[in-house]
């Protein structure tokens, strides 16, 4: 069982753009279509080039709650992990486990392709209006559980768009993870 200790050495959050990481994957926030999009959709798709609006086409969408990969062409990262975060309708939809299962999901495509190093944004916390408290409590808390039972991704970043979205974050790590720094 891992020790607490290492479990934080593997998780950092830090403010700034996701498209800049230098990682093995990046977590897209994307919708059904896989399409491309708006907010940090638009973002990697633009830094990426249109290569990878053609991947996308062939995959044919995917549904809330999971996720499909891509390569990551322009990008630093090798890979686009295309997770689909629900649409917050007031919190009696399953979103709190939609979302739960974009991070899982994550995880598991990442593991089974031995990514190391994977970013996530805050998924459906801009257009799908999730409660970012709530959010960073659901992502925290399924990473921290797939972590502890799995030795891939080796480190995860959680990338905050904006200080409030980071001071959020560095809440919930210290409430989830006790004694954790940064
Ligand atoms: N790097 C990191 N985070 C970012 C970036 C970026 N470059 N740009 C935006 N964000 C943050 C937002 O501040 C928000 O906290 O990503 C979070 C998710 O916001 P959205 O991108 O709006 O994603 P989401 O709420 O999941 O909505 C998905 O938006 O544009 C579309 O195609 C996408 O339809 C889908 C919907």
């Amino acid at each position: 069982m891992p020790t607490l200790e290492t479990l934080h050495q593997r998780i950092e959050i830090q403010e700034g753009n996701i498209v800049r990481q230098k990682v093995d994957a990046i977590v897209n926030a994307a919708n059904e279509r896989l399409l491309g999009g708006g907010g940090v959709d638009g973002a990697i798709h633009q830094a990426a080039g249109p290569e990878l609006l053609e991947e996308c086409r062939k995959l044919n969408g995917c549904p809330t709650g999971q996720a499909k990969i891509t390569a990551g062409y322009n990008l630093p990262a090798k890979w686009v992990i295309h997770a689909v975060g629900p649409i917050w309708h007031g919190g009696r939809s399953n979103e709190d486990a939609l979302l739960a299962s974009c991070y899982r999901n994550s995880l598991v495509l990442a593991e089974s392709r031995g990514i190391r190093s994977i970013a996530f944004p805050c998924i459906s916390t801009g257009l799908y209006r999730f409660p970012i408290e709530r959010a960073a409590d659901i992502a925290l808390n399924e990473t921290l559980k797939f972590i502890e039972q799995h030795d891939l991704p080796e480190r995860i970043n959680f990338v905050c768009y904006g200080h409030d979205t980071y001071s959020i974050y560095l809440d919930a790590a210290r409430r989830i993870l006790p004694g954790f720094s940064g």
